[in-house]
């Protein structure tokens, strides 16, 4: 008997893994903490399945632990009888409200049983969704910039609940980054939008990210040459380039530093990353 945290992904109700389908037409009872991670439950799951739980609209600490210890003792007793779910937009360890449940259950429930099924995460989504490549090798870092914040420092960024993207979108032109804008994405409910203009989205939405990077980045990969020279001189060079990667001391990475040979021999030669 288990209380799964089950990761929905970004909205699209084909964008649940099997696994997390498949837990949640098995379980008894699935919450869930908010209403568009409900509708996409319930693509999955009759709404009798669908259980009750109260999350007051507040930041007072005191009020929210309430809440929490409120909502673990309405599930836990429903895990200890049989397989309860609950469920959050993209994965449940990631920026989420799950991680709220866990602490809640360890400190008064240890004795009920969890597993977590991850989600796709907008972490990823968003690459797909605006059309970004993260090269291998490259850094990227998470920071949230509601309100009008806007993080500076590395090279790239991904920023949560961007809620008010002009005054964001100000801070880290001024600070040198180019910076793309996501609302909704692999989302069924709302409009999908995916812009560089900030006033396209000045009004409020909870579900928004921004990718951010430093406008002068220099990225040197490897098949980029394919772009910018001819098909065949380029493999003429790549014949003679062939020996020459062997002795190097290791490829740059765009953060600072560079990644040694070893890590690309033994780390990266026989994985999916494709060898850099
Ligand atoms: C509390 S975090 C939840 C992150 C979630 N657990 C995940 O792994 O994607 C909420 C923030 O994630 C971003 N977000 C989540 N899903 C999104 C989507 N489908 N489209 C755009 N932004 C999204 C927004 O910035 C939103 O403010």
């Amino acid at each position: 008997m288990t209380l799964y945290g089950v990761g929905l992904g970004p909205g699209e109700a084909d964008l649940v893994t099997v696994r997390g389908k498949e837990v949640l037409e098995e379980c008894d009872v699935v919450y869930s903490p908010g209403r568009l991670s409900r509708s996409v439950a319930l693509e999955h799951v009759d709404e009798s399945k669908i259980g009750d739980l109260d999350f007051p609209m507040t930041k007072d600490e005191e009020k929210l632990r309430a809440a929490w210890k409120e909502a673990a003792a309405e599930v836990a007793p429903k895990a200890r009888e049989g397989d309860v779910a609950f469920v959050t937009l993209g994965d449940p360890n990631v920026y989420s409200t799950f991680g709220h449940l866990r602490r809640t259950i360890d400190a008064f429930h240890p004795d009920v049983e969890l597993e977590i099924v991850p989600g796709v995460s907008a972490v990823t989504a968003f690459a797909t969704a605006m059309g970004v490549e993260i090269e291998a090798g490259a850094g990227l870092s998470l920071r949230e910039a509601a309100n009008g914040a806007s993080p500076t420092g590395p090279d790239r960024m991904i920023l949560f609940k961007v809620t008010d993207a002009p005054a964001t979108h100000e801070g880290l032109v001024a600070a040198g980054y180019e910076v793309t804008y996501g609302r909704r994405l692999f989302m069924e409910q709302g409009e999908t939008l995916v812009t560089d203009d900030p006033t396209e989205i000045d009004e409020r939405d909870y579900y928004t990210l921004a990718y951010a990077e430093k406008a002068d980045l220099e990225i040197e990969q490897a098949t980029a040459a394919f772009l910018d020279d001819g098909e065949g001189s380029t493999a003429a060079s790549d014949e003679s380039d062939a020996n020459d990667d062997e002795s190097s001391g290791g490829e740059p990475v765009a953060d600072g530093g560079t990644v040694v040979s070893e890590e690309i021999a033994e780390g990266c030669a026989h994985g999916d990353c494709g060898g850099h």
